[in-house]
Parts: C-alpha cells; sequence; structure tokens
C-alpha cells in the first residue's frame, strides 16, 4: 500500500517533517505541497507546488495531508480536508480557542478516516516506556506526577515569532507545555477536572525590555538591524553563536523585548484528574539548560525520568531497591518519536484503529492548556 501525501504548510516543522520523515518512508510518496508564503518550494523538486490549500484538499490523487501551519488555522484546514476524506495528519496544539475545539469536535465526531495529531512524545521510546513501566503497576497506582519542562531556547523559539501573542497563539501552554501535559495525561490514565495556574512574562517583552534597557523597545526592531545583535543574548546572531541555536538561516527576528508581546515566559499549573491523581507542571522558557524532568509517586515507589540522561529509575520504597532502565535508541533523524509517529498514523489508515494521539486525547489537552491559562488570567480554580 502506498499514502500519497499532502503537505500543507512548509515552515520550520512541515518542510522538515516532509523532507525527513514522509518522503522517505518506504509505504509514502509526497504528490503536492502547499504554502502560501511559497516557503521552502524549492526543497520539493519536481513535485508540484501550490499557494492554495484547497488545492491540496480538492486533489484526488492524494490520500492524506499532512498538516503544518500556525495553530489557528488547524481548524479550517482539517475541516476542509475532512470534507474531501483525506486522512489527516496535523500538527499540535488542535487548535487555540475553546468554541474552535468543540467545533471540530461536533463535525469530526462520526468521521471514519483517520485523523493524527501530532503529540511526538507519545511515540518517543522513552516516554513509551514509562507508560508501559506504569501500566505494568510497577510502582503501584500512580497518585502524583510532577514535571518540569527546563527551556533554554524558549526566546528563540517562541518570542521572534507569531507564537509571541495572543492574538495568534493564545498561550504558549497551548504550543509547549501541552507536549508534558499531554504525557501527563496519558501517565495519570484520567482526564483533568480542575486546574489553578500563575503565570508571568518578566524576562522577555516589556519587562524584559525595562530590566535590559530601563526602556521599551519599539516594535520596528529586528536582530538583523539591531546595534546591539552581537552581545544581546536572545538575538539570532548570538543564540547561534554562544549557543548553537540555529533550525532555519531565515529564522523570524523580532525583538524578543518588543511591546507587542503579551504571552508568559514562565508559568507554574496544578492540575487535579477524575482518578484523583495530583499534577503540578512548571514551563520555563528562559533556562539555562535543557531538560524535560518527570518524577510519579506511586503507592509502591517512585519513578523518576528526564530526557537528557534517557535513564528510567525505579525506586521500590517498600523493598528499598533501585532499578535503571537506560534507553540507548539514537534518534537518526529529528525529533524522537518522528518516525514513529508516522507508523501509527500509516498502521491507523489500514487498520482504522485510533491512533495514540487522536482527536479526542489532544481536545483534552488544549483544553487544559486553555483552562490553565484562563486561571492565570483569573486567578482562580477553573473546573473542566
Ligand atoms: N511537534 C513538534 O514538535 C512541533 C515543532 C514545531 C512546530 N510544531 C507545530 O507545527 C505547526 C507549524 O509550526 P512552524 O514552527 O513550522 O511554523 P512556521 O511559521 O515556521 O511555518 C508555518 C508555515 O505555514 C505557512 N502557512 C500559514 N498559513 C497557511 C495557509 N493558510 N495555507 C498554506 N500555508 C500556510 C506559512 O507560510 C509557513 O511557511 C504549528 O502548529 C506548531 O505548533 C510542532
Amino acid at each position: 500500500m502506498t499514502i500519497k501525501f499532502g503537505i500543507i504548510g512548509l515552515g520550520n516543522r512541515g518542510f522538515k517533517y516532509a523532507t525527513s520523515i514522509i518522503k522517505s518512508h518506504k509505504e509514502c510518496t509526497i504528490e503536492a505541497v502547499c504554502d502560501y508564503k511559497k516557503n521552502n518550494f524549492d526543497k520539493f523538486p519536481g513535485i508540484s507546488h501550490t499557494t492554495n490549500y484547497h488545492d491540496i484538499v480538492n486533489n484526488p490523487e492524494i490520500d492524506a495531508v499532512f498538516i503544518a501551519t500556525p495553530d489557528n488555522t488547524h481548524r479550517e484546514i482539517i475541516l476542509a480536508a475532512a470534507q474531501k476524506k483525506k486522512h489527516i495528519l496535523c500538527e499540535k496544539p488542535l487548535e487555540i480557542t475553546n468554541d474552535s475545539l468543540d467545533d471540530l469536535c461536533s463535525k469530526l465526531k462520526d468521521y471514519n478516516n483517520t485523523v493524527e495529531i501530532g503529540y511526538v512524545l507519545r511515540y518517543a521510546r522513552s516516554f513509551n516506556k514509562v507508560k508501559e513501566f506504569l501500566s505494568q503497576g510497577i510502582i503501584g497506582d500512580v497518585l502524583m506526577i510532577n514535571i518540569i519542562d527546563h527551556i533554554p531556547y524558549g526566546g528563540y523559539a517562541f518570542f521572534h515569532d507569531w507564537h509571541r501573542t495572543r492574538k495568534q497563539a493564545t498561550s504558549i501552554l497551548l504550543q509547549k507545555a501541552t507536549h508534558s501535559l499531554d504525557l501527563a495525561n496519558w501517565y495519570a490514565d484520567s482526564y483533568p477536572i480542575s486546574v489553578f495556574a500563575f503565570g508571568n512574562l518578566s524576562t522577555m517583552g516589556k519587562a524584559g525590555a525595562l530590566k535590559k534597557f530601563g526602556h521599551e523597545v519599539p516594535d520596528t526592531l529586528h536582530c538583523s538591524t539591531c546595534s546591539i545583535s552581537k552581545e544581546c543574548e536572545e538575538s539570532i546572531a548570538n543564540l547561534k553563536f554562544e549557543k548553537n541555536i540555529c533550525w532555519s538561516d531565515s529564522w523570524p527576528d523580532s525583538c524578543v523585548f518588543n511591546n507587542e508581546i503579551d504571552i508568559d515566559d514562565h508559568q507554574t499549573v496544578g492540575v487535579e484528574y477524575k482518578n484523583g491523581v495530583q499534577l503540578s507542571y512548571q514551563l520555563c522558557l528562559f533556562d539555562a539548560y535543557y531538560k524535560r524532568e518527570f518524577t510519579i509517586f506511586g503507592s509502591k515507589g517512585e519513578l523518576r525520568f528526564d530526557d537528557s540522561s534517557n535513564e528510567i529509575r525505579i525506586y521500590d520504597r517498600v523493598r528499598r531497591d533501585e532499578f535503571i532502565y537506560k534507553n540507548k535508541h539514537l534518534e537518526l533523524k529529528m525529533e524522537a518519536g518522528d518516525e514513529e509517529q508516522l507508523e501509527d498514523f500509516i498502521q491507523s489508515i489500514k487498520s482504522g484503529k485510533q491512533p495514540l494521539s487522536n482527536l479526542t486525547t489532544s481536545t483534552i489537552v488544549a483544553k487544559l492548556a486553555l483552562a490553565a491559562q484562563k486561571s492565570i488570567d483569573t486567578h482562580s480554580i477553573i473546573k473542566l
């Protein structure tokens, strides 16, 4: 069986996933690509290009679409693809408002083709192994989960481009935190019922400008024309030089200290699940180093995991044993889980099974992130 793909959105994520993962899979071909700004058309020689995604969804030769456009466009494009009965692999988050999520869920309620959402960490081997251990009852009943996302490239990834305004992204909890929150939902084996959260913007945006310069900077300021681009810790040139952070040579370079920025740069979230599990989650977008750090407390012991050591440590509190599982698998192409995610999509198309990251799981986590943002804005506990 060959699955013929149309790719919609050829920015940072879209063109890389298409060229590294989809194109190299033996059961997939890329029939046509779309980007309304013609980005990266040159990376797909000999493949038909369009700036209008309707050309992709209306193409009867195409079986499946991969959607990697900004988050606030997902609903519209998913629904257009569903009308033409395509199988849909869409990047996370599913959407950025409760209305869009509800609309998608009601319109796709009886949709029979595959819809998979890109919560890729569910497919990454170590995160998957944690789930396997928990399901075996290795620490007994899961009771509490503690997660910290330490992100040293937060300024680079989210504060130079469209992610930085609520108008386009709603909350960074949707773009970044939902990867870990989705894992928490999966590990808790339940769904969130109440959430409280705190958040602040204090390192980037206007607050960061006042601390760094003693005055605001205009929204027209860009790294490429800035006089301190060589020294500034958040400039594109300096991040490349000092921290080896460079995902593309044409990365957006609006100043991270601009006034228009209205998303938070650090958050703390507390969640109560239907089955009583409690979650405590923190996101820091200006950390000095990278690590996703998980501690899971169970009735019989504790499980610790982080994706920089790739070690899962299990402590048995009764026998006072410690067991270490080390993942030595090398992720060869891109992010951990990218290839396994595509494999699940293909198997779901073939068998009609529900993908591991599906409409329901991705709606639950998007609603959790939106509720957390509402809690930050209203200083109250939000019931889901
Ligand atoms: N799973 C992951 O690990 C991961 C990583 C990065 C990004 N993402 C997600 O991937 C998606 C894309 O993010 P990105 O960082 O690549 O953004 P980006 O801005 O780099 O790329 C988006 C591309 O979509 C194009 N586009 C926008 N609207 C369009 C439309 N209506 N029709 C056709 N093309 C359109 C733009 O021209 C741009 O090239 C987002 O949903 C993001 O959250 C996921």
